[in-house]
């Protein structure tokens, strides 16, 4: 096949960053019409390939071929001008935007002979391409893009390729903060590109999905492409060990922690309009899951309860003394620690670096009389993030230069740290690649070994039915049902008891 038969041919493509070899000689290519997904584990390179392509990052070496001409592309608007649009992993659209400014930035229509913007223009055009995908009745030309959730941004940017006749637009794990409806809906539009023949690159660390969609799967090891290979050469466990690099022994850790006392105990814990009558208990040694569409009001009942946000009435007993947590650092005083599932807002300082987010507000750790001792503070993060897999030069990179997965193990670290009794973790496995899933399996039932109670929050059914000893199910703000016997949790049914008063 001659290179001219592709969208996008990338020949012999590396890259360092001060001195590290992230690219080596990879080779990557589109062809009109075709979803080819780009797997590897996290920091394999997947997201630093696709910002070469945008041109966000230069390349050391290597030829970019896009429909068979040399190029180079600096920055997005210069690739949206060529047909070329990426769907980031990190959402950062211009939230002061409007709807219309966002999708017409760069090329408003102006009123004839002035400069002034054609506003009425810029909404009507806009408003046409909203009522093309079915997005009118919620999103209107005007709405600041802050108004909208995560689904809806993603759409509005795919809407923004379309506009601009994208012939390859990059999805980089669009899917990872999406519902069930909202990726079915994806991948209906998805389909409709391809019958355009748009080309998409798709990266993601859910392999049923790739199975899926992909016409093509190319996988990433240590900046390295292993292979490219045809939809009907793939199968779940032969992407994994092109990952990995071995077998995975499939199956979740079991358990055998002795349950102990009740540690935590809520008892109609309200917030009025988001959650009500919330009561449950979690033992030592326990691991309980909580289950429910995304919207269920999951994580609101526990960044209450750990003093985040506020609720209006209820109570909170931590062995079996009440306790009042009105901010984080009462949880933190009474040892509830939580990795909460935003952790660009919640989690992390992105500007600061991997030993300064892990020992943040621990420093009791480290301390004796009042006195911080570096050199224990540096030999502990550097520890408990090399037991989290954290992949990174040391522990002086700066958190934002991480790859996605490797910030998200960052998170964890820091929960840890604190020593706590009660754990909280709230989507911990998002962005996480298939192998580090399993060191964080391993290390909740080794935590729930020692006595630690943890409370687990996921959307993905096999992990939450896996791991969990016990599991309730939410909707709509409520508790809708608990199923205490681990051999009788289905999925059917907890979907069912999930879609409740929805
Ligand atoms: N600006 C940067 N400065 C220094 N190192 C960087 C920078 N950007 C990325 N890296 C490093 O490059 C490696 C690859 O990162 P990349 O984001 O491409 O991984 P990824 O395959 O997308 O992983 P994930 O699945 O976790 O998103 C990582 O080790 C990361 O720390
Ligand atoms: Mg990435």
């Amino acid at each position: 096949m001659t290179g001219q038969t592709y969208i996008l041919d990338m020949k012999s493509i590396s890259k360092a960053f001060f001195g590290t070899a992230v690219l080596s000689n990879a080779n990557f290519n589109v062809r009109p019409g075709e979803l080819h997904a780009l797997m590897g584990e996290n920091g394999a390179g997947k997201s630093t390939l696709m910002k070469i392509i945008m041109g966000i990052y230069t390349r050391d070496k290597g030829e970019i071929l896009f429909e068979g001409r040399p190029v180079d592309i600096r920055g997005a608007r210069e690739a949206l001008n060529m047909g070329v649009s990426m769907i980031h992993q990190e959402l950062n659209p211009l939230l002061e935007m409007t709807v219309a400014e966002n999708i017409f930035v760069g090329r408003e229509k102006r009123k004839k002979g002035t400069p002034f913007l054609d506003r009425r223009a810029l909404n009507r055009d806009t408003l046409a391409l909203l009522k093309e995908y079915n997005m009118d009745k919620r999103i209107t030309p005007a709405m600041k893009m802050k108004a909208l959730n995560i689904a809806q941004i993603q759409m509005i940017e795919i809407i923004k390729a379309i506009s601009y006749n994208a012939k390859l637009i990059i999805m980089d794990e669009p899917t990872s903060s999406l519902t069930a409806n909202e990726t079915e809906e994806l991948f209906k539009t998805i389909n409709i590109l391809k019958k355009r023949g748009v080309g998409i690159i798709y990266i993601s660390h859910r392999i049923e999905e790739v199975i899926y969609l992909a016409d093509r799967v190319s996988v990433l090891r240590d900046g390295a492409m292993v292979g490219c290979f045809e939809k009907k050469e793939i199968n779940h466990d032969k992407i994994i060990s092109l990952m990995v690099g071995r077998e995975l022994s499939g199956g979740y850790p079991q358990s055998t922690a002795q349950k102990g006392n009740v540690v935590l105990e809520v008892k109609h814990l309200t917030r009025r309009g988001v959650f009500e009558d919330v009561s449950f208990q979690v033992r030592a040694g326990e691991i309980l899951g909580l289950a429910g569409l995304v919207g269920a009001g999951r994580s609101e009942v526990m960044r209450a309860l750990v003093g985040y946000d506020k609720f209006d009435s209820g109570e909170v007993y931590l062995n079996g003394s009440p306790v009042r947590i009105k901010n984080p650092r009462d949880a933190k005083k009474n040892l509830i620690s939580m990795a909460p599932e935003d952790r660009k807002a919640l989690g992390l300082i992105m500007c600061r670096n991997v030993k300064e987010n892990i020992a943040l507000k621990n420093e009791k750790q480290f301390s004796r009389m009042g006195f911080l001792n570096h050199v224990k503070e540096r030999r502990l993060c550097n520890k408990k993030a090399e037991e989290m897999t954290v992949k990174m030069n040391s522990i002086a990179d700066i958190v934002i230069n991480l790859s996605g997965g490797n910030q998200q193990k960052v998170v964890l670290t820091k929960c840890l740290m604190s020593k706590p009794k009660v754990i909280i973790l709230d989507e911990p496995t998002r962005g996480i690649d298939v192998g580090a899933k399993f060191s964080i399996y391993n290390m909740m039932t080794t935590l729930v070994s020692q006595g630690i109670a943890i409370i687990m929050i996921s959307s993905e059914m096999p992990e939450l039915i896996g791991m969990s000893d016990r599991i309730l199910v939410m909707s709509n703000g409520k508790i809708r049902g608990e199923y205490n016997d681990k051999n009788k949790i289905s999925q059917e049914a907890i979907l069912k008891l999930a879609l409740e008063g929805v």
